[in-house]
């Protein structure tokens, strides 16, 4: 009997200890299961019950119970200061300093080129103008044949860019679209149409190998050169405001007849000459011509029937000019302090 009263105290008192020196959770359990459970050193004392007397069992089951109660309410005890213990360093580890300053959302901006391209094409849509699209690659025939411009013609050699196959290359000019909407067959035509084209340029202040145009047509009976300067005009003064003059010098392109590129007078000095205009007083602008007959007829279009005037136009050229940007890379490089200014 003191027998196992005595093994009890011990055991009780070993687990006590191990209990009290618990340095986590899971060493907590180790001992719960040594001390408690099936095999542990409690569940051992039952087997020398055997050797009690029956009117003696109930005594030593009650030590047991109770030894298994306090050291239950011990493990607790520190289970609960160990988790607290825990939550503390969890929260000190987390802690979120309120004063510091907030992360900043910075929004993006448009581009020079897109809030340009938007004033053109409300210009042009104002006076009952299509916005169309075509292909960044083209045929050889598209940009070059079917606008007057033949195989070893020298224009091409000007124009040479990256070919994909011996007939297929990357647009040197958005031109080849007015072909591709005149062999539609739909007229009369009024056509802007924007987008990226591609030339074997070395990048300075004023190239790129890839820049934008924006190409314009008009296709209809009775069209004449005035149309296309009054056309012209009443862009360049929506553009650069109602004073700008326009001056157009002839020119060639093959694929206009005549052609002409046109100037705008300074908006910077309105004429007189200035460092703007380089002492000029006048801007180049765009190039410009009545559609060639040969074109027309390329196209499927009758040039006794039908006439119509074309444009093309630098949009970075554009850009450039109207927010005095010196270097065109700037707009090539995206970044938002930049950007952020127009
Ligand atoms: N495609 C010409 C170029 O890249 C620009 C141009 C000139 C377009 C005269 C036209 C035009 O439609 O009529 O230099």
């Amino acid at each position: 009997m003191s027998d196992i009263e005595q093994k009890l105290k011990e055991i009780e008192e070993h687990a006590r200890e191990a209990i009290s020196k618990a340095e986590g959770i899971e060493h907590l359990n180790e001992i719960r299961v040594a001390v408690l459970g099936k095999k542990g050193t409690l569940k051992n004392v039952m087997k020398d019950m055997k050797n009690v007397s029956p009117e003696d069992r109930p005594k030593v089951g009650k030590w047991v119970n109770d030894a298994r109660e306090r050291i239950e309410e011990q493990m607790e005890t520190v289970r609960s200061s160990i988790e607290a213990k825990l939550l503390e360093e969890r929260l000190e580890a987390e802690k979120i300093d309120v004063t510091l300053p907030a992360k900043v959302q910075k929004t993006g901006h448009r581009h020079p080129n897109s809030i340009m391209l938007d004033e053109v094409e409300k210009i042009f849509i104002g006076m009952g103008y299509e916005v169309i699209d075509g292909p960044e690659i083209e045929y050889d025939e598209y940009n070059f044949t079917k606008l007057n411009i033949p195989a070893n013609h020298p224009a091409k050699d000007e124009q040479d860019t990256f070919y994909i196959t011996d007939d297929i290359l990357l647009r040197t000019q958005t031109s080849p679209i007015q072909a591709r909407v005149m062999e539609q067959g739909k007229l009369p035509i009024r056509m802007i149409a924007p987008g990226r084209v591609f030339r074997s340029d070395e990048v300075d202040a004023t190239h790129s190998p890839s820049f934008h145009q924006i190409e314009g047509l008009v296709i209809d009976k009775n069209v004449t050169f005035s149309d296309l300067k009054g056309t012209l005009d009443e862009f360049s003064r929506k553009l650069f405001g109602e004073e700008t003059k326009t001056k157009f010098r002839p020119h060639h392109f093959p694929f206009t007849e005549p052609s002409a590129e046109m100037d705008v007078s300074c908006f910077k000095c309105g004429g007189k000459g200035c460092r703007f205009c380089k002492g000029e007083g006048w801007i180049e602008i765009l190039g410009c011509g009545m559609v060639h007959p040969h074109v027309l007829e390329m196209c499927g279009i009758d040039p006794d029937e039908y006439q119509g005037f074309a444009f093309g136009v630098g949009l970075e050229r554009i850009a450039i000019l109207k927010n005095e940007i010196d270097d065109m890379r700037l707009l090539y490089d995206n970044d938002v302090r930049f950007l952020n200014q127009f």
